[in-house]
């Protein structure tokens, strides 16, 4: 049987300020434990940037292939799936994706993210309180990713429905009630998907879909299963993560440095950098894998096929790496150097695309309006999602 973990259990978090800021408990962890047996859940946990970047990175210690995982989605092993992956499988695999993922093929894409981030930005209004996550965070990941998989992006709205219920961490207070929403989240979406593909299948286009169709692994093709499952699993993968990026962004310019927005304004050669530091600073992620054989490299003797988990958000403010690290700065200099993308051979795919999509709105954004701040009413601790730790919504007000 599949074990379960939750990060709830780990951190003891149980009020609403301390999910929407465990940065403290990153830090007295950093400072105490950095290296901590948690002996509940039977899972070691690293703090440091060192560490966290080592135990996403060497796969040879830190193993992929592992049947209990923080990521919330149900654990399909098939022929396309990389995250559960280690080399050299891992590497067969990634290829068959890799191509359409790098910058240079997203450039042909540019024009279509700008086009899109451009009408979506002149619908949101100025002098009144609009939700951002709404107008902007949330229907530019799922519009791209679609387009860019060659599925209908008339149908966002459902599809973002379903990758909600799909990508929703555990709760320990609900498993039942959650494993069968997503079970019936995932019938639905491949239900949805298998006549897409079998469409495509007689009319190849230039979208990832016709990429898959026409992909050969080993001597074979894939079949519609295998091809679905990739599909609900990217447009999982690009969704959920960017709409937080964008989200965050934009509450980081409002409330982390105020004056960053009009220094944007003047340079906007400066959005970049500030989206890494935005990805440093303002973004929970934790990654897992299993210790592949015995080991002490982190001091303490740690027992092959226990789970470890990297905790990327205390990594990233790691006073060794990133001087003032508990400050929010868009002219930090090596803000790129965080690890919210991961390290290694997993790496983030979709890494590019994120940026070009948070680099393009912020970009249009500053051009578009003078100023915003965020609306008088806005507590975030109020505002947070299913996963707890993010805004569902950000309510804001622009000037022009
Ligand atoms: C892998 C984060 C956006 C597709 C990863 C990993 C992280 C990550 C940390 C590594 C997981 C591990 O080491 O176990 C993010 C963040 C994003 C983002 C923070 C946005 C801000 C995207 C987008 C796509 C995407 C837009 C694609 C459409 C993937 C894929 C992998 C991956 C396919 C698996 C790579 C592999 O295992 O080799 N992502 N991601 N991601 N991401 Fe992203």
């Amino acid at each position: 049987t599949q074990e379960q973990l939750y990060l709830q259990e780990i951190t003891r978090f149980k009020t609403k300020e301390q999910f929407w800021n465990p940065y403290p408990w990153y830090k007295e962890m950093r400072e105490n434990s950095p290296v901590f047996y948690d002996e509940q859940q039977d899972t070691w946990n690293v703090f440091l940037y060192k560490d966290a970047k080592q135990v996403a990175g060497d796969y040879q210690l830190f193993s992929s292939a592992r049947d209990r995982s923080l990521i919330p989605v149900p654990l399909q092993d098939n022929k396309v799936n990389l995250i559960f992956a280690d080399p050299p499988d891992h590497r067969k695999r990634r290829g068959l994706l890799a191509k359409a993922f790098t910058p240079r093929s997203l450039e042909t894409w540019k024009p279509r993210i700008q086009n899109l981030v451009h009408e979506l930005i002149e619908r949101v209004a100025a002098g009144k309180a609009v939700d951002i996550v709404e107008e902007l965070a949330v229907p530019l990941p799922v519009t791209v990713i679609a387009k860019l998989l060659g599925v209908p992006t008339g149908d966002w709205k459902q599809i973002k429905e379903w990758s909600d219920i799909l990508f929703m961490s555990h709760d320990y207070n609900r498993i039942e009630e959650l494993n069968r929403l997503k079970e019936q989240a995932g019938r639905e979406f491949s239900e949805y998907l298998y006549p897409i593909v079998m469409e495509k299948r007689l009319n190849l286009e230039d979208d990832l879909l016709s990429d898959l169709i026409q992909a050969e692994y080993e001597g074979a093709f894939f079949n519609d299963t295998e091809i679905v499952q990739t599909v609900m699993g990217l447009l999982g993968a690009g969704n959920e993560t960017t709409t937080t990026l964008i989200t965050n962004m934009f509450y980081c310019l409002a409330e982390d440095q105020p004056d960053a927005y009009g220094q944007l304004r003047k340079d906007p050669g400066l959005v970049p950098q500030t989206v890494e530091e935005v990805l440093r600073y303002r973004f929970n992620i934790a990654l897992d894998r299993r210790i592949a054989s015995d080991t002490d490299v982190f001091g303490p003797l740690m027992r092959k096929d226990q789970l470890i988990i990297a905790w990327v958000s205390s990594a990233n403010r790691d006073e060794s790496q990133f001087p003032n690290g508990e400050i929010f700065d868009i002219h930090r200099e090596g803000a790129g150097k965080h690890l919210t993308f991961g390290s290694g051979n997993h790496f983030c795919l979709g890494a590019p695309l994120a940026r070009m999509e948070a680099v393009y709105a912020l970009e249009a954004f500053v051009k578009r309006f003078a100023r915003y701040r965020l609306a008088d009413d806005f507590i975030p601790k109020d505002h947070l999602g299913p996963n707890s730790h993010e805004l569902k919504s950000l309510s804001i007000v622009v000037e022009e």
